[in-house]
């Protein structure tokens, strides 16, 4: 019978499917990853891996895993991932696109919203009893509407981030490996070079995945850049910017503001420096934690295992 090792707690009714046909064993905790060891003792007779973006699958994982056919990352990166060998190895990985695409583009408009109009040093505000009067700037922040957005990479999580913006009248542009010429009609989006949407931009936002080409690629002199008012919005990867460059700018005055919802290691704890800002918004990577999509990811992730077992195409492979 084959062996799935699942590395995370998820609910019984969402594995069910698999416990039918297959042994399963999961990491018995929901709030600590496994532990490297536990995972390379599991993969060693496990024949599918439904793995978490806290998980490194690489090389040394690959070797020891001799039975394994799919790695079904719950996520719709995959940069925790080393496709390379796993192709070398002919092990299929498959993420989970499209389910979590609204729901990321709520989460990221709603740290933009945050962010901009200063949500949670209002809400200490009043919780650490400071509130004694109005006053006409109290907390005054930066208007949304009618700005504009740059959004740095305009997949499906981008663009429905962009069909948010229509509603607040933003002038919307984008940049992206390859022109999206739906988007351009439907949203009114323009395309344009990095450069000038990180000139031109009051919001920037990125939704960029983590490569190699993208690693790092918010350093100093993008900041520097930027408009003294912008406000960058972080909810791909922590990865692609060069968070102590992020920290001069924010403390130098170069840009106004950042909600972030990635970090480059993750978890970051209360010492991280950006949390000294109060211009940071920070949020502990919760995209796409709506209870509905979270169950459809694993729904997903859970199809692309069943089917690749039974010797089909998985419904969404990592190509
Ligand atoms: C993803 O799917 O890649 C997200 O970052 C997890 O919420």
């Amino acid at each position: 019978m084959s062996k799935i090792f699942i590395t995370r707690q998820l609910p019984e009714t969402a594995i069910a499917k698999l416990k039918d046909s297959f042994e399963v064993e999961m990491w018995p905790y929901e709030d600590h990853p496994v532990t490297r060891e536990e995972l390379i003792k599991q993969a060693e007779d496990a024949d599918a891996l439904l793995t978490m973006l806290t998980e490194t699958v690489d090389e040394e994982v690959f070797q020891k895993a001799k039975r394994l056919k799919v790695v079904a990352n719950l996520a719709v990166g995959f940069d925790n991932i080393d496709l390379e060998v796993a192709k070398k190895h002919d092990v299929t990985v498959t993420n989970t696109p499209d389910v979590l695409n609204e729901t990321t583009a709520d989460l990221t408009f709603a740290l933009l919203l945050a962010t901009a109009r200063r949500i949670p040093e209002a809400v200490d505000y009043i919780k650490d009893n400071k509130w004694n009067t109005w006053s006409p700037f109290l907390l005054a922040g930066s208007d949304v509407h009618h700005k504009t957005l740059g959004i740095v990479g305009m997949g499906n999580i981008g663009q429905a981030v962009a069909k948010r913006a229509t509603g607040f009248n933003m002038n919307i542009l984008y940049h992206n490996r390859s022109r999206k010429k739906q988007a351009e009609v439907e949203l009114g989006a323009s395309y344009v070079s990095f450069d000038e949407l990180i000139t031109q931009s009051d919001f920037v936002v990125c939704m960029t995945p983590l490569t190699d080409e993208t690693k790092d690629m918010f350093d100093e002199h993008v900041f520097q850049k930027m408009k003294k008012s912008a406000i960058f919005i972080n909810s791909s990867r922590g990865g692609v910017v060069d968070e102590e460059a992020l920290y001069q700018a924010l403390k130098n005055g170069e840009i106004k503001a950042a909600g972030l919802d990635v970090f480059k290691n993750e978890p970051i704890n209360h010492e991280h420096p950006l949390l000294e800002l109060d211009q940071v918004v920070a949020l502990p990577h919760i995209g796409s934690a709506s209870v509905d999509t979270r169950m459809k990811m694993v729904e997903l992730a859970v199809g692309n295992i069943d089917r690749v077992l039974n010797g089909r195409e998985p419904l969404s492979p990592v190509h």
